[in-house]
């Protein structure tokens, strides 16, 4: 709604700075005042009450004029080519690789002379693990950060960030990095000041002089580390206060109650913005708002915060998307795409973990009936929106849909995840896949999975015990895996190490500084001389390799695989099979995913339920024509196989 105030407001703060509202910057101009209302409904929302808050309200909007004032002029160019595609990151074009860069190769200096290795895989996007600075040893992985504009010198410089972000640029790739927006470590200026007593710095956080309060917030809140960080608060000597710690003890949590948190917070933002940050992946946004007896997650605030940011970026520096990382339950997660009046205007992207979960859960079982009670969930996706699509990450898998999804199959919810849990961590006899249980909760025997695609697919058993037979069958269940996220909608996401099928690494057990964190099994370090298997014939690497490449070539081709809201699931004729079909005006793909470990027999009928009925399908995948069927004929599909079936 137009409010006159706020508009003198902006320009009263515009005119400060020589922003040429009426030319050169006259975009820029008519974002912030068609945002501005929102901006302010959305901090009042948060902050009306708060005694700085008219002050902190003009910081934030010198904040956003300030990132438009230093943004550089190629990223203005590619906001305004990006704004004309569109909602670019919809296309089928995009396909990503998370990865370690000392882990993969060193440093972002070697980084960027690898980038062929993913031009050949046909990687076109970047999601670098944290490389701004945090503590060896105390670290999560970088999730704990002292610095947020200083790289990490085991990553190299800023320079060298930014250097490898205009070559990525020039090969029109992709760069993603992660705002840890929940905390920071406990070594950040912040935090150090806090504790050395400035009252200033210790409003940045959740800091107690006893347990008064700690107990009665821990009373709601569940615990997300059980094990290796129990509870939710640390006690800090040097302040003689308990301060509040979600994650790992060495993580301060941030106090957004505070706005002046929230502007300092969205000043990083904008740095990591005109860094040239493509996609920003907002870590652990379900955390962000704490209230007292509740469980301090995805709490009604915390979406405020998000629209609030997304209104700002959108603002100041609209080519870059945020992702937000939300794993939770399916409905949760939905939310993080905006409701309401906000549908479609807080995060762009979310990971669909319910996905990828569920895959994992039809892999164990051979049987989709679970993934398939889930779908009418995740079909509420709004329009504008997408997901990234993954089967692993450097996470664990938490088995967290709902269980009336689990009951619907027929299943006893709690059983069904003992199974589950058993047989990934390979106790299961029988079971081919070696991983382990993370995080167990003794309380309530909760716990997720570690381990990598390729071991929890069976590779490592299989070539352990030479079996010629396990080593097809896990080749298969990987690559199937990885097809059905490439192609079920949304930006596919690779963990590095998985296109070269890297099976567990246990070395992180002989580091103190991860051994307590099993997830550092599924973070491979690159052997470049093993990776070299990706070109010799015969070899393990080389089909996996091949087979992914041809993955990412096919998707790219077709473009009924952008993400338009244009899936239908069909109709479960067989329960080991789940499909879904892709359209595009009249064109139509029918992707098909066999998860039994039989040939799996699937009606023609299928083909034939969704307009005009089909003759010939065109299988991408096999490069081989069928022609379709009676009814009571079938698509016969082999054990952990999948089709990608064009009508024609
Ligand atoms: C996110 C990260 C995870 C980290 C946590 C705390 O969930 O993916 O690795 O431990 O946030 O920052």
């Amino acid at each position: 709604m137009y409010n006159p105030q706020l508009h003198q407001l902006v320009n009263n703060c515009l005119q400060k700075k020589a922003i040429d509202i009426a030319g050169k910057d006259n975009l820029f101009y008519t974002r912030l005042v068609a945002n501005i209302a929102s901006i302010h409904y959305l901090y009042n929302e948060l902050y009306k009450n708060h005694p700085q808050a008219e002050k902190m309200f003009i910081n934030l909007i010198e904040s956003i004029r300030n990132a438009y004032l230093q943004r550089p002029e190629n990223l203005k160019a590619l906001d305004v080519e990006k704004g004309e595609k569109g909602t670019w990151f919809l296309s089928n074009e995009i396909t990503g690789m998370s990865l370690y860069v000392d882990r993969f190769c060193g440093n972002l200096k070697n980084l960027g002379s690898r980038l062929d290795y993913f031009n050949k895989l046909g990687v076109n996007f970047l999601h670098l693990m944290p490389v701004m600075e945090s503590p060896a040893g105390e670290s999560d992985g970088g999730y704990a950060v002292s610095d947020f504009r200083k790289v990490d010198e085991r990553f190299g410089t800023l320079e060298d960030l930014q250097k490898l972000q205009q070559k990525m640029s020039t090969e029109k790739m992709y760069l993603m990095i992660d705002i840890v927006l929940n905390h920071t470590s406990h070594q950040h200026e912040w935090a150090v000041k806090a504790k050395q007593g400035d009252k200033k710095y210790q409003d940045y956080f959740y800091m107690f002089d006893d347990r008064y309060i700690p107990n009665q917030y821990d009373a709601g809140m569940p615990e997300v580390f059980p094990e290796s960080a129990p509870g939710n608060f640390t006690w800090n000597e040097e302040s003689k206060k308990w301060v509040m710690t979600v994650f790992n003890n060495y993580q301060w949590d941030l106090n957004y109650t505070n706005p002046v948190v929230l502007v300092d917070m969205l000043d990083n933002i904008f740095f990591y913005a005109n860094l040239g940050v493509d996609i920003l992946r907002i870590d652990a946004p379900a955390f962000i708002w704490k209230k007292m007896g509740t469980t301090c997650q995805n709490l009604p605030q915390a979406h405020t915060l998000l629209r609030l940011i997304k209104q700002c970026v959108q603002a100041a520096t609209p080519g870059m998307a945020l992702l937000g990382e939300a794993i939770v339950a399916p409905k949760e997660i939905m939310k993080y795409f905006g409701t309401g009046m906000y549908t479609a205007k807080e995060c762009d992207f979310a990971y669909n973990a319910t996905q990828m979960a569920l895959q994992w859960d039809a892999l164990a079982t051979g049987d989709t009936q679970v993934m398939l009670a889930a779908q009418h969930e995740l079909l509420q996706k709004p329009y504008g929106t997408t997901w990234i699509t993954y089967t692993r990450c450097h996470d664990d898998i938490g088995l967290g849909y709902d269980d009336y999804m689990i009951e619907h199959a027929g299943y006893n919810p709690y059983q069904h995840r003992k199974f589950l849990k058993d047989y990934y961590s390979g106790t299961l006899q029988d079971s081919p896949a070696t991983g382990a249980l993370f995080s167990v909760n003794p309380k309530t025997q909760d716990a997720r999975i570690s381990g990598s695609l390729a071991s929890l697919c069976g590779l490592e058993t299989a070539l352990k015990n030479h079996d010629e037979l396990q080593v097809e069958l896990s080749v298969r269940k990987i690559l199937l895996m990885q097809a059905q996220s490439f192609f079920i909608g949304g930006v596919p996401m690779l963990f590095y190490g998985d296109e070269a099928g890297y099976t567990n690494d246990y070395s992180y057990l002989d580091d103190a500084g991860k051994s307590y964190d099993n997830r550092w099994m599924h973070r491979p370090v690159i052997n470049w001389e093993k990776n070299k298997n990706i070109d010799v014939q015969g070899t393990v690497e080389h089909r996996i390799f091949c087979d992914t490449q041809k993955l990412i070539a096919i998707r790219k081709k077709l473009t009924m695989l952008a993400d338009f809201k244009n899936l239908t699931w069909l109709s479960p004729f067989n329960i080991h099979v789940a499909g879904f079909l892709r359209t595009q005006d009249a064109t139509k793909l029918y992707c098909v995913f066999n998860f039994s470990k039989q040939v799996s027999y699937l009606s023609w009928a299928v083909f034939k339920q969704h307009g005009p009925e089909a003759t010939e399908l065109y299988d991408h995948w096999q490069n081989k024509t069928y022609n379709v069927g009676f009814d009571n004929q079938h698509l016969i599909i082999e054990p952990y196989s999948f089709c990608l079936l064009e009508q024609r």
